[in-house]
This record gives C-alpha cells, structure tokens and sequence, in this order.
C-alpha cells in the first residue's frame, strides 16, 4: 500500500481520536467517508485504472476505508458514553418522587356528595342498597301509607308510564322510599341501610329538575327510638358541612310514611346576601325525617308492635350546591365539560372520609 495512502488513513484516524466532540466526529466522517470525502474520491478514480491494479488499489482502499469507519465508530461510542455520564450527573433523577396521577376526566359534584353521604353514614353502620328506578304504586305509594286519593299523590307531580295490559300504570319513582318498602319485604329487622339514588317528577324550573337524586335511610329494630333518629343527623349534618358546632333543629312537619314527622334545618347565616352555614341565627332546611308510621311496616309484613323505626330522606343535589357552592340547580345536567372541569374533583384529589375530608 502507498505510503500516500498510509497517510491519509493515519490522519484520519489521529482526527478521529482527537474529535472532542460528536459533531466533531461527524466532520472527519464527511471529510473521509462523505460523498466529496478523500476516501470516496479515491474510490472514484479506480475506473481509470486496468484490472491488475484496480484490483490491488481497490482493496487498499477498502481496508482503509474499513478502518477509519471502525476508529469513528469506536470514537463515537467514547463520545456517546462521555457525554451520557455528564447528563446523569447534573440531570438527578428524584425517583422518591410519587408518580403523578393521570389526570384525565372529573368526578362529577353529585357523585362526590354521594360518596362522601356513603362514607359518613357508612362510618355510622349503615349499608347501602339501590333499587329500581320504574315503580309501581304499590312501593311508590300505597305502602307508604299514600291510598289512592292522597292529596300528595298530585303534589309529587308523578311521570306516569303508559298502562300495561292489567291497567296497571308503573311511576318513575318521585322519592327514594319506595327502597324502605322493598327492603322490609325482603329483609328481616334489624335493618340499617341508606339509599342513594336518581328521582323524578315533572317539575322543571331554576329550583327543580325532572331527573334529582335523592338519600334515603332506614333504621328498624326493637328498640330504635326518637333519640337515634336525632343524634344521627344531627351527627351526619355536622359531619358533610364539616361544622363541628353546626346547629341542627328539628321543626314538626308531616309525612304519611312517617309519624311523628319532622323537617331538619341547619343554623346559617343570610347576610349581606351571603349564605354561610354553621354562623348566624338563620336557619335551612336540609332534610325530612320521622318515626316510621306502624302501617307502613304492617304493610311490609313487620309486626308494629314489637319493632320500631325512623327513615329521613334529603336532596342531593341541595347538599352539593350548598356544599360545593354552585348557585343553579339546572347545572348540574347540562354536561358542559368547562363546568366540570371547573366543579368537578380530580380522582386521587377527590376528599373522601377514608383519607381525610
Ligand atoms: N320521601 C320524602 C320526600 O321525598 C322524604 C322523606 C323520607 C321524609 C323519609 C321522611 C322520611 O320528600
């Protein structure tokens, strides 16, 4: 091999080994290897050559080729490694860090308040149990001590469907306690369960919703009395405001389901047009509630005068707005995602009694 060519591939490899940098690098490669590079020109002129010594110089070129390539190739790998090192060493890699939640989609303020509901009473004892949304008058109302002509049949504002082939014409349910109903039928005293769900009745304005959630609860035993049904609420109230001190009364009221009957309001303050629950002398009401009337558990078959109970039932949506201060009821439907995102909750943030309201 010419000596001319021991140079060329002695300065290249030098050059290699002296790049600092990987750009560096990359200009030796182009001046040795590139389109224009000393190597592929050479490579060009073999053409002239007869074939003897197109053959000889050919593998020359070659294995020099082959070597320069191998020094880039092993200086770069150098270069790689060097430069990784220094990215490691400034680029400190917390991994005590918790991974951060996905943040995609929102825990909507009525399944929240739900959730949070579930948990309080949940902490209390109560189960929980659904039931159906279509109901007949039966469960809806006549086991409730609600007979046919019962004036608060008209005031439910019922969303009756069309009669099946008996005449019978089924409800969408107008309040969650038709579910007292169907668990005493189904179950023995002692009973302790909360009933969260959707109710309906066809009434549409800034205050009402064709479509509302409600909680029921239901306690039946041998010797439940007045005492339990207020200390739980008063307990549960103070527990979903998170007002320790929260002035709870109860005020007579009626219900046919219930007797005696009574209408629970928090202690709260209305002024400056500013409502502030727990401060004040004014009062809210929250919730319905009474002592189970003894026909409704006759009607379930439950013998009146060994057991006792209390129920209450309470908007939903009535303790989120207060709650999560939303002012329009008609909100809470109308799925527009800025809403959502606005007073909706990012599940793992999402405050729930098992980690701490
Ligand atoms: N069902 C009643 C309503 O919808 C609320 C209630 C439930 C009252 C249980 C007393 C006991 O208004």
């Amino acid at each position: 091999m010419s000596d001319e060519l021991e140079a060329i591939k002695t300065k290249f490899v030098e050059a290699s080994s002296a790049a600092e940098t990987l750009s560096a690098l990359e200009q030796v490669r182009v001046q040795a290897l590139g389109k224009k590079g000393a190597i592929t020109q050479r490579m060009k002129t073999l053409g002239g050559l007869d074939a003897e010594a197109r053959k000889a110089a050919g593998q020359d070129l070659n294995r020099i080729k082959d070597e320069i390539a191998a020094a880039i190739e092993a200086r770069k790998a150098a270069l790689e490694e060097v430069e990784l090192e220094a990215r490691l060493a400034h680029e400190g890699v917390d991994v005590s860090l918790p991974a951060r939640p996905a943040d995609i989609g929102r825990i909507h303020p009525i399944s929240q308040t739900v959730d949070e509901m579930v948990a309080i009473f949940g902490e209390m004892g109560f189960s929980a149990v659904e039931g159906p949304h279509i109901e007949d008058d039966f469960h809806n109302f006549t086991a409730l001590n609600i007979p046919p002509e019962h004036p608060a049949r008209q005031e439910h504002d019922t969303f009756y469907l069309p009669g099946g082939p008996d005449g019978e014409r089924k409800v969408l349910r107008t309040h969650t306690s038709p579910v007292q109903i169907r668990t005493m039928q189904a179950t023995e005293p002692p009973i302790r369960i909360i009933v969260p769900g959707r109710t309906f009745r066809a009434d549409s304005d800034a205050t009402h919703s064709p479509m509302f959630h409600q909680l029921e609860g239901l306690v039946v035993d041998e010797t439940t009395h007045m005492g339990h049904l207020k200390g739980t609420l008063v307990e549960f109230c103070r527990a979903i405001f998170g007002v320790e001190d929260l002035p709870v009364g109860f005020r007579p009221s009626y219900f046919p389901f219930t007797e005696p009957s009574a209408e629970v309001d928090i202690g709260c303050s209305r002024a400056g047009g500013q409502l502030k629950i727990g401060a004040g002398d004014d009062w809210l009401e929250i919730l319905g509630c009474g002592m189970v009337h003894p026909k409704v558990l006759e009607n379930c078959g439950i013998d009146s005068t060994r057991y006792q109970g209390y129920a209450f039932g309470m908007g939903v949506e009535r303790i989120a707005m207060l709650k999560y201060g939303i002012p329009d009821l008609r909100t809470f439907f109308e799925s527009d995602l800025r809403w959502l995102r606005h007073y909706g909750f990012v599940p793992l943030e999402a405050p729930s009694l098992v980690r701490g309201l």
